[in-house]
């Protein structure tokens, strides 16, 4: 028989990313809605370990859901990835009368998830990460925030790329994962985008392409580089000698993970929350949220971790044609 949830937890891990407190603001008030007590705690699984533990109430998460960041703060956690950490976060969930745990983050943040369900603890995993890295799911919280922000960014540096007729490397976020750089790629009109999930380290054949635009007229020439390459400033440096175009690199770094939410990752997120409350009812544990094909749905965690992704072939493919 499943077990009865009257109390749940609630906690951000990883990166933070904007949409993170609309979905925590979600949790507190369908929780409290559904006659849970709900509890916030601080700092991701360090706090849990910490027992950084507060009673949430509908007051605790007004005036939130338009502000960037996490309110219940987020960390990375090595203990947490040992059996004992994990055990101790377990005893620590029962000692404070919680059944439940909804962890808003990362494909990281699930591993722990998983850990914490197989010791009895039922848990959800709400997909929150700006880099769109998760397999099971088309959304994540905080892509669209992100990709908008860095792209706004962009039109601007184009503005005095275009004026200095130069060449700009624009570096946007995403170690292993080129979402936000291919979806900027596309929406800036880039000449060249560089995912670790595709580019070849042919330098060449960028300088090569650099020289072919300029006889063809164009004014400026953007490159986008996903963080995963690296390298952007000494790139800029080898790409100027070789090309004699003037070339510069902007790093965007954190600026990408702040901000206002927009309006889709506000909902988007709103709606996860609940979701993720409504399966704890269900009685459900080890599932993860996801939005596929258009539909809010759930997935095993241990199924959804077990998933790849792919950079979109076709976007990828149009993108390299439509910076002719
Ligand atoms: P994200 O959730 O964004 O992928 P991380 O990979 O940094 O971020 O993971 C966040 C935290 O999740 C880690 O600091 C750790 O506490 C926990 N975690 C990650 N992997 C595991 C694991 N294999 N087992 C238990 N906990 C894990
Ligand atoms: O939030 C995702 C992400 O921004 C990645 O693109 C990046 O590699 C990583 O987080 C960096 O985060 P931190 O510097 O906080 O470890």
């Amino acid at each position: 028989m499943a077990k009865e949830i009257k109390t749940i937890g609630v906690l951000t891990s990883g990166g933070d990313a904007p949409g993170m407190n609309a979905a925590i603001r979600a949790v507190v008030r369908e929780g409290i809605a559904k006659g849970l007590k709900v509890k916030g705690i601080k700092r991701g699984y360090a706090g849990l370990l910490a027992e950084e533990i507060e009673d949430m109430s509908v007051r605790s998460v007004s005036d939130i859901i338009q502000r960037g960041g996490t309110i219940l703060q987020t960390a990375r956690c090595r203990e947490f990835m040992t059996s004992e950490g994990q055990k101790k976060g377990a005893q620590i969930c029962e000692k404070h009368g919680i059944d439940g745990i909804i962890v808003i983050g990362g494909d990281g943040s699930f591993q722990g998830a998983q850990k914490l369900a197989a010791l009895g603890i039922n848990t959800i995993g709400v997909p929150g990460t700006i880099d769109l890295d998760i397999a099971c799911t088309d959304y994540t919280i905080g892509f669209d925030t992100a990709v908008n922000t860095a792209m706004e960014a962009i039109d601007k540096i184009r503005d005095t790329s275009t004026s200095h007729e130069r060449c700009s490397i624009v570096e946007v976020m995403g170690r292993g994962a080129g979402y936000i750089a291919l979806w900027c790629g596309i929406a800036n009109g880039a000449e060249n985008i560089l995912l670790p999930e595709k580019y070849d380290h042919d330098e060449q054949k960028l300088i090569d392409n650099i020289i072919e635009c300029r006889k063809r007229g164009k004014q400026h020439h953007i490159i986008i580089n996903a963080e995963g390459i690296g390298d952007s400033i000494n790139m800029a440096k080898r790409i100027e000698a070789a090309t004699g175009v003037e070339t510069r690199a902007t790093i965007l770094g954190y600026l990408q993970r702040g901000g206002n939410p927009t309006c889709k990752d506000r909902v988007y997120a709103s709606t996860m929350g609940c979701y993720a409350v409504d399966l704890l009812c269900q009685g459900k544990s080890n599932r993860v949220v996801a939005y596929r094909h258009g539909e809010y749905v759930d997935y095993d965690i241990d199924e959804a971790l077990a998933m790849q992704k792919e950079i979109s072939e076709y976007q990828y493919e149009i993108s390299k044609n439509l910076a002719i």
